[in-house]
C-alpha cells in the first residue's frame, strides 16, 4: 500500500547530534536484503547498499558508491543525511579500508569502514569511536544512481512571515527524545499525557506533548506522509491528547531525511503542513539535519521560511520550533521566518558539563528573546538520572532565568517526587513565564561563581546565584553590584520563604553545582 523511501542509516553524524543518533543503532536487529545486482561486478566498483530494518518496520539504507583503480578506492558514502567523500580508500576485494570526514570545524568526525568482498556481498565493519564495539554490516549491489541525493529545489525569495501570535510565554510541555529516542510510540505518548494531566504538571503550565523523531514511515502514492506502525492513527492520538486538555507536537526536517534517517519534508512542505493540521497537530519541531545535503547554511532562513509560510497557510495555530543548532546566528532571523523558538546549541546530554556549557553559554543572546520568539537551549534532562538533585535544580533555575522553553525530557510515568517537585516549582516557573519576556543575563562572575539577573514584570527582579564549582562556596551578592538599589522584599524560590531584608548585601553558602534563586520585588 505504501512505499518506504530513503530510510537511511542514521549513525553517521557530527558533534553532539551524532551521539543521539548513534544510540539508535542499539536497536539494529536485522540486516535485510538489498536490491539485487544489476550493475556489472568488477572488483569493488559500483553502488553498494546496506539496508537495515528498524524495529518499527521502516528501513535505513547506507549507500557506498565506490570506484576501484588498482589498490586505490574513491567515491562517496551517503548515510541518512550524510554525504561525504572517501578521502582515503585502499585495498581490494580481499580487504579494504574507506575513510572520510563528516561535518567540519569542531564537529568534524572521522568515519572508517573496513571490509572485504565475500561472494557478491561486501562485509563491512565500522565503529562510532575506535574504542566502541564493531558494528557489522552487509552491503549488496544496488542500481547505479539509487540513493543519490535528490535534485535541488531552489530556496524561495525571502519575505517576512507574519507573526502567528503564539507562544507569548516560552512553551512548556514534554518531548520524547531525551528519554525515549527511537522507542517512542502511541501507547507511551498516551501514558505520558495521562501522567501530565494527573500529576499537577498540567496545572503548573505544561501543555505540549511533543513526539520527536522516528514516527514517520514513507509516503503514499499521492505523496502524503505516513506514520510507521508505532503510531497507527495520529489523528486519534491528537484527539486523545486534546481530550486531556493538552496539545500534541510533532517533528520533521526540511531535508529528505530527519536526523535519525526517517522521511523528511523536502519537497512536501505544504502537503505535510496540511497533514499536520488535519491530524490536529499544535507544534512542529523542524530539524535541519538532512537539509545540509542540499542547502548551505546561508540558505537556512529561506528554507525555514518555507515551512513558516506552509504552517501559516493551514490556518491552524501551530507553534513553530526551529532546530538547526544555533547556526548562522539564528536568533537574528528566527522570528522573521515565523519561528516561535529556535535552538541555540547542539544537543544537550544528561550530564552536568553538557547542561552547564549550554545553559551558562546563553549569556549575550537576551536581546533576541521576546514574547512569541524565544531562544531555546534545548530540552530539559531533569529526572533522567545523569545529574544530582542539586544539579537538576540548577538546570531548572538557569532555564527559568533564560526564559527558555520548559520541555521536560524524562519519563513522566515513573519520576520521583523530587523530580516532580523540581519540574513543578511554581515560583521558578513564574520567573520562566514572566509576561514581559525579558531573558536574564550574567551580571557578576568570580571564578566558578556567577550571579544572573532577570527583570520581571511590575519592577521585580529574579536573582540567581550559581556555584559552578564542585565544592560548596560562600557567595556574597552586593545588591548595588548587580544593579539593585533600595530595600525590597526578598523571596527564596526554592525554600519557598520570604527572607528578612539582609541589608546592602546577601551571603549564602551554596552547595557544589548548586543555586540560590531569589525574587526581589518592590
Ligand atoms: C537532532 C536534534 C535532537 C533530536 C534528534 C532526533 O539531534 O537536535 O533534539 O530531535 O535530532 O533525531
Amino acid at each position: 500500500m505504501y512505499a518506504i523511501r530513503n530510510k537511511q542509516h542514521p549513525y553517521l553524524c557530527c558533534g553532539s547530534i551524532a551521539l543521539t543518533v548513534w544510540l539508535m543503532l542499539a536497536g539494529l536487529v536485522s540486516i535485510a536484503t538489498a536490491q539485487q545486482a544489476n550493475a556489472p561486478a568488477s572488483g569493488l566498483t559500483g553502488n553498494w547498499a546496506v539496508r537495515v530494518e528498524n524495529a518499527d518496520g521502516t528501513f535505513r539504507t547506507t549507500y557506498l558508491n565506490l570506484k576501484q583503480e588498482g589498490s586505490r578506492i574513491t567515491g562517496y558514502i551517503r548515510s541518512t543525511q550524510f554525504y561525504f567523500t572517501i578521502t582515503e580508500g585502499t585495498g581490494g576485494p580481499e580487504g579494504f579500508t574507506l575513510e572520510g570526514t563528516i561535518g567540519n570545524g569542531p564537529n568534524a568526525r572521522r568515519v572508517r569502514y573496513e571490509g572485504k568482498l565475500v561472494g557478491d556481498e561486501l562485509h563491512l565493519t565500522t565503529r562510532r569511536r575506535p574504542e566502541d564495539k564493531p558494528i557489522e554490516l552487509v552491503a549488496r549491489r544496488a542500481p547505479a544512481g539509487e540513493g543519490a541525493p535528490p535534485a535541488r529545489i531552489p530556496p524561495p525569495a525571502r519575505h517576512p512571515v507574519p507573526d502567528n501570535g503564539l507562544a507569548k510565554t516560552p512553551p512548556m510541555g514534554w518531548n520524547s527524545w531525551n528519554k525515549f529516542a527511537g522507542r517512542i510510540d502511541d501507547a507511551t505518548v498516551r501514558q505520558i499525557a495521562d501522567a501530565m494531566a494527573s500529576n499537577g504538571m498540567r496545572e503548573a503550565g505544561y501543555v505540549y506533548i511533543n513526539i520527536d523523531d522516528t514516527w514517520e514511515a514513507g509516503r503514499d502514492k499521492q505523496g502524503n506522509i505516513l506514520t510507521n506502525k508505532k503510531f497507527p492513527d495520529m489523528k486519534a492520538l491528537a484527539d486523545y491528547v486534546h481530550g486531556k486538555g493538552l496539545k500534541l507536537g510533532i517533528y520533521s526536517s526540511p531535508g529528505p531525511n530527519t536526523c535519525a534517517g526517517y522521511e523528511g519534508s523536502y519537497g512536501y512542505e505544504e502537503q505535510d503542513a496540511r497533514t499536520y493540521a488535519a491530524w490536529g497537530i499544535d507544534y512542529l519541531k523542524y530539524d535541519w539535519c538532512g537539509a545540509r545535503m542540499i542547502y548551505t547554511d546561508e540558505e537556512m532562513p529561506a528554507i525555514y521560511q518555507k515551512m513558516g509560510d506552509a504552517l501559516r497557510a493551514t490556518g491552524r495555530p501551530i507553534v513553530y520550533s526551529l532546530c538547526q543548532y544555533g547556526r548562522l546566528d539564528v536568533w537574528k532571523w528566527g522570528a522573521e521566518v515565523g519561528g516561535n523558538l529556535w535552538r541555540t546549541t547542539g544537543d544537550i546530554r544528561d550530564a552536568w558539563d553538557s547542561m552547564a556549557r549550554i545553559g551558562f553559554g546563553q549569556d549575550g543572546r537576551e536581546q533576541w528573546a521576546k514574547p512569541g520568539h524565544w531562544n531555546d537551549p534545548d530540552m530539559l534532562e531533569i529526572g533522567n538520572g545523569g545529574m544530582s538533585e542539586t544539579e537538576y535544580r540548577t538546570h531548572m533555575s538557569l532555564w527559568a532565568m533564560l526564559a527558555a522553553p520548559l520541555l521536560a525530557g524524562n519519563d513522566l510515568r515513573s519520576m520521583s517526587p523530587a523530580t516532580l517537585a523540581i519540574l513543578t516549582n511554581r515560583e521558578v516557573i513564574a520567573v520562566d513565564q514572566d509576561k514581559d519576556g525579558h531573558q536574564g543575563r550574567r551580571v557578576w562572575k568570580s571564578g566558578d561563581q556567577e550571579i544572573w539577573t532577570r527583570p520581571l514584570s511590575g519592577g521585580a527582579v529574579a536573582v540567581a546565584i550559581f556555584n559552578r564549582a564542585k565544592e560548596p562556596a560562600k557567595v556574597t551578592c552586593r545588591w548595588a553590584d548587580v544593579g539593585i538599589s533600595g530595600k525590597t522584599r526578598v523571596r527564596d524560590l526554592w525554600e519557598h520563604k520570604d527572607l528578612e531584608w539582609p541589608g546592602p548585601e546577601y551571603s549564602a553558602e551554596i552547595p557544589g553545582h548548586g543555586v540560590v534563586m531569589l525574587r526581589l520585588a518592590p
